[in-house]
Order: C-alpha cells, then structure tokens, then sequence
C-alpha cells in the first residue's frame, strides 16, 4: 500500500487531508487518535481495497465511511449505504441486487438493487453482522467475483464497486459461533479500520461539544450562554458509552431544558447519569485486567471528587440559618468548630451536617429516638451512638 506521503488528491499532499476530511465530512477532533484515523482513511481511501469498519456503537462509523467514499477517486459517483440490520430479510435480496418482473408476488415491473445503483461507486454494508447466512453466501459471490444475478432473472450483471461494512459486533465471535461466513469476513476484511471510542479520544470532547452546540442553537435560533470549564471537565472524563452520539443528544438536552442558560458542572450533573463501575458499562476489553481496574478506581475517585466540589456549592450558596435547638442542644466544646453558620465563612463536615440532621430530626419526632431512627434510616443502635458521639442530650438533661 502507498504511504501517506505519496498521496497526493486534488495536489494536496496528505499532510493537509484532515483539514478536508474535517471540512468535508464534519468529522471533528485533533486527538492523536482521530489523526490516526485520519491518516488511514487517507492512506486506503484512493485504492479499491474493500474495508471493514468496526468501533463501539455512536462512534462515527459512518462518517468513516463517507470520509473513504469522498476522499476516493469515486468520490463523484453514488454512496449506497444500505443498513444490512434494518431490511426484513425477505425483502434484502430483492433490495440488494433487484428483481426481475414477476419473480414474486408484486414485482409488477423489472426494479435495480442497489449493487446497480452504486456502480462505478461505493457500496456500505452497515450492520454487516446482521446480515442473514442466505444472503451472505450471495454478498461473497459479488466480493469475489464483482458480477450478480437480480431475483427472479438469469442474466449475469457486472458491477463496478467499492466495498466498506461496518459493523460494532465482533464478527470474530460471530465467525467462532457459525453466524457469520469466515470467507466473507475475510473478503470484507481486507482493511480493517476501528474507529476509538470517545473515552480513548477525550480531548476531542471540547471541540465537539462547541461544534454541537453552535449548529444546534444556530437551527434552532437559540441564544446559549455556554458551559463552564468545571463543566467541560466534568463532559471530558464521562465515560460516553453511546460515544459522540450520546454527547451530541446530551448537549442539545442540556441547552434545551437549561433554557440557554449558563450551564455549570451542578447544572449539568442532573443530566449525567453518575457513573458507576459495577454498572454495566463497556469495559475496554483489549487492555489488562490490572489496567481496567485502575481505570475504575481513577472514575470512581474523580466522581467523589466531583460530589464534593458540588456539595462545596450547594452549601455555600444555602448558609445554614442560626438554629433554635429546641429540646436538643449540642455540649459546647471549645475545641469543636459550631456547624450553627456561627462562622458563614467556613464549610460544614460531613459529620457537623449529619449532627445537624440528627438534631432537627429528634426535635421533629419530639425525641421518639424510635421514629427518629426510622426517618433517618439508621438503626437505633447507630443512633444512640451518634448521639452519644455527638455529645447530644435533651435539654431536660441539663
Ligand atoms: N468525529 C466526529 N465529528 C463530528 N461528529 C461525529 C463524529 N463522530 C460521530 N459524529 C456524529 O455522531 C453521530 C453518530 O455517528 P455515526 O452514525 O457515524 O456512528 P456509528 O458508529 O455509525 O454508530 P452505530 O454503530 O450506532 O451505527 C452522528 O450524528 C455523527 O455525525
Ligand atoms: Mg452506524
């Protein structure tokens, strides 16, 4: 295969392709990953070499597919994507090489597939792995021999055209489990391309999500005050399962229901599903086990991290009212630091406001420690302990 640098379309170089492929395509991002990517498209794009594209769910394979199919020197002639998942299957062969006047029920005429349709053009399989054993067989005689017959007809007719599949199943699985025909996988997998995943590819988020929200609200005439960087950090390190589709349907989300309005990471927090690893989200299955691991615990950390910061806020922007203790007061220590907004300046510990909860709990039960415990989902046991702990006791006590 030629190398990059002897890629010369349109008499620019191959260097300068991304900015087109970008420009062309609307495929964004700078990552190193993304001009990876880039480069191959560059580099497979002006040959013939049939290409299997697979990557996780949202991650852009079908812009890959327009990027090869424009990029090449086809670029003039039709791109047939045909979803292979979508097409009932009693319907795909017809579909895919057409049928002849009353081979079935309803051809009341002669009709062209759209392997005719894309003649001298481009031709993507999408969903490739859905594709059904009858009609693999068929797609395998196409590959190899570029020639067809439509339902129901006799004739042979050649086609002219270029192959790209995509598929975000594991073919291998489905070639192991005889699903999928190994001589069609390896026909179709002559170039293989995998598109990474948002979370390999994190720094292409912020470009996305101004790209995202600059043709969303200039669609829709929306005026958008913009997202914090607290917030766009917070966007950089979700793991994005549904990858760049799932970005873009969350920020057109966000700038709808938040009115417009100045989006921080505590605005945004209601949108995000709080991650959790014992979830069952897509585990980077290609790295170590030990590694997968500490990308876990690094998500779980920066989650805490990131409730903290917002609890910071919530209780910064709601000081805590000078309580009237009623029946229950505090021993007043001199050491310990009063969670009473005495000092507005300083910050609550998590045990000064479960202290506090405890407090305005028991006033509301009229010290039933029962009810108390029941309301506050501890047993009474903890309670006790807490009070203890706390150094609570009724007024009466005094
Ligand atoms: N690099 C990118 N730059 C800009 N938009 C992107 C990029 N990658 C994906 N998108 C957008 O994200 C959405 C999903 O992309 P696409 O349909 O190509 O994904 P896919 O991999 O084919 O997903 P699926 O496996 O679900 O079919 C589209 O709206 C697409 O325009
Ligand atoms: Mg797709």
């Amino acid at each position: 295969m030629a190398k990059a640098e002897e890629i010369v379309l349109n008499g620019i170089p191959a260097g300068e392709n991304w900015r087109m492929v970008q420009r062309d395509v609307g495929m964004l991002g700078n990552s190193e990953p993304m001009r990876q990517l880039i480069e191959t498209i560059e580099q497979i794009a002006p040959t013939d070499i049939s290409v299997l594209i697979t990557g996780e769910s949202g991650t852009g394979k079908e812009l890959v597919a327009k990027a090869i199919h424009l990029r090449s020197r086809r670029r003039d002639e039709p791109l047939i994507a045909v979803n292979c998942g979508a097409i009932p299957e009693g319907i795909l062969e017809s579909e895919l090489f057409g049928h002849e006047k009353g081979s079935f029920t309803g051809a009341v005429g002669p009709r062209k597939g759209y392997f005719e349709l894309a003649d001298k053009g481009s031709i993507f399989l999408d969903e490739i792995g859905d594709l059904p054993p009858s009609i693999q067989v068929k797609l395998l005689r196409v590959l190899e021999e570029r020639e067809f017959m439509r339902v129901g007809g006799t004739t042979l007719h050649q086609v002219d055209v270029r192959f790209i599949a995509a598929t975000n199943k594991d073919l291998e699985k489905g070639v192991r489990d005889g699903q999928f025909r190994q001589d069609l996988y390896y026909r179709l997998n002559a170039m293989h391309i995998e598109v990474p995943s948002l979370r390999e590819r994190r720094d292409d988020v912020p470009v996305l999500v101004k790209k995202f929200s600059a043709d969303f609200c200039r669609e829709n005439h929306i005026e958008f005050a913009g997202f914090s960087q607290s917030a766009m950090n917070m966007l950089k390190n979700y793991p994005w399962p549904g990858n760049v589709r799932e970005l873009r349907n969350l920020v057109e989300k966000v700038i709808v229901l938040e009115r417009g309005n100045f989006v921080d990471e505590l605005a945004l927090r209601k949108y995000l599903k709080i991650y959790d690893p014992r979830e069952n989200l897509p585990v980077p299955l290609n790295k170590p086990k030990e590694e997968v691991e500490r990308e876990f615990l690094l998500r779980a950390l920066l989650e805490i991290k990131s409730e903290i910061a917002q609890l910071r806020e919530l209780i910064l922007s709601h000081p805590l009212p000078h309580y009237s203790l009623g029946p229950w007061r505090e021993d007043y220590s001199p050491n310990s630091q009063s969670a009473n907004g005495k000092n507005a300046e300083s910050v609550p510990s998590v045990a000064e406001m479960e202290k506090e909860m405890i407090k305005s709990t028991l006033i509301k039960t009229g010290g039933n420690k029962r009810k108390a415990a029941k309301l506050l989902g501890l047993s009474e046991r903890t309670l006790y302990r807490r009070i203890n702990a706390y150094h609570l006791r009724p007024d009466d006590d005094d």
